[in-house]
């Protein structure tokens, strides 16, 4: 049981940072925006904090947390990067990127951040609150998304505090999320640069970086995931999702994309369209809260309309196949 806190809300102003650092000196959490996603941060130097984190998202303790810094500067002080992880840093950040790399023989971090693995998963997200937060701050914070383990990640403040008012200590609130997807993950070392996460910048981007392919996760990743948050029902909402729909059945909203539509549109519960001009950047940027706003009583299932793979098509359609997915214990 967690016991209940006040949550406070204060808006992304000058105001902001000052006041979301001292709540992370006092060993609080601080839900913020990032370029991505609303983030829940926590002292990744304090472990008491990082376990009332776990506690509040019911997070399995198993699943390790991105380290967030202000520059690559900081980020060495955590990590050890090699000619790929140094050029995918210098290209993407600030940005949606998060690497995971050798944990620095001095990493601050706490080991319950990174679950006791000897990789630690870091990025520099681009946001102006984020980053004066982190300026402010002054060291690593751990955030993963702000969400209740098991339901898609919050992009604006309204979603963080339906899943986590009265459990954390203060929301930021920077208005919606402009890329609305998590962060690319890339692993680097070993056999080389593997994508372990789709997210918010397309892998051909990474890959022209990289001048070579990056390898897939493998197949057992399922059940020893090298990125664990890889469960297949990570990101699932309660309505039913039914993926490439053809036509709309009854009692089903419907979630479009692109200009065109699909038999039994009319007689839908509802319809969102992610990008009535077939533009995946801005369907990666609604797809949560879509998601979110479709997922409701007196829906009994989510059509949704096939997306194309390429670009950030990719992760898009690999949240969809976690949302889809069943359930395992939620
Ligand atoms: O865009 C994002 O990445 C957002 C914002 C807040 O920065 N954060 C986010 O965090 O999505 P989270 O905790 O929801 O997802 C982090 C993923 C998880 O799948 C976790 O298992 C993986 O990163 N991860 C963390 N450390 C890792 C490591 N050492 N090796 C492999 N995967 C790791
Ligand atoms: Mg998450």
């Amino acid at each position: 049981m967690t016991a209940r806190t006040l949550t406070r809300l204060i808006k992304a102003d000058t105001a902001a940072p000052g006041i979301a650092a001292d709540c992370l000196r006092a060993g609080g959490l601080v839900a913020f925006p990032t370029e991505t996603v609303y983030g829940l941060g926590a002292d990744a130097a304090d472990g008491a904090a990082i376990a009332r984190l776990y506690l509040a998202k019911g997070r399995p303790s198993f699943n390790p947390l991105i380290a967030h810094v202000a520059d690559i500067a900081a980020a060495r002080r955590l990590a050890v990067f090699d000619a790929d992880s140094e050029r995918l840093a210098r290209s993407f950040w600030p940005g949606p990127l998060t690497l995971v790399l050798p944990k620095a023989p001095a990493c601050p971090v706490a080991p319950l951040a990174t679950a006791g693995l000897d990789t630690i998963a870091v990025r520099v997200p681009n946001s102006g609150i984020a980053q004066a937060i982190l300026r402010a701050f002054g060291g690593p914070i751990v955030a993963p998304s702000a969400n209740l383990s098991g339901h898609v990640s919050p992009t604006t403040a309204a979603h963080v505090r339906a899943d986590l008012d009265g459990r954390i200590d203060l929301i930021v609130d920077g208005g919606p999320t402009p890329v609305g997807m998590e962060s690319a993950i890339v692993g680097c070392g070993g056999d080389g640069p593997v994508l372990l996460r789709p997210g918010g910048i397309a892998r051909e981007a990474i890959e022209q970086v990289l001048g070579r392919p990056l390898r897939q996760p493998p197949d057992d990743a399922a059940e020893a995931p090298a990125a664990p948050g890889m469960l297949a029902s990570h990101y699932a909402p309660a309505a039913r999702l039914r993926l490439a729909a053809k036509e709309v059945r009854p009692g089903e909203a419907l979630l479009a994309f692109g200009a065109g539509t699909v038999r039994g549109a009319q007689a839908a519960v509802a319809v969102l369209n992610l990008s009535p001009a077939g533009d995946l950047v801005e369907a990666a940027a609604n797809l949560f809260a879509h998601l979110r706003a479709l997922d409701r009583p007196g829906v009994a299932g989510i059509a949704v309309m096939p997306i194309p793979h390429e670009g950030l098509g990719e992760a898009i359609n690999d949240r969809l196949a976690r949302a889809a997915a069943p359930k395992d214990n939620g």
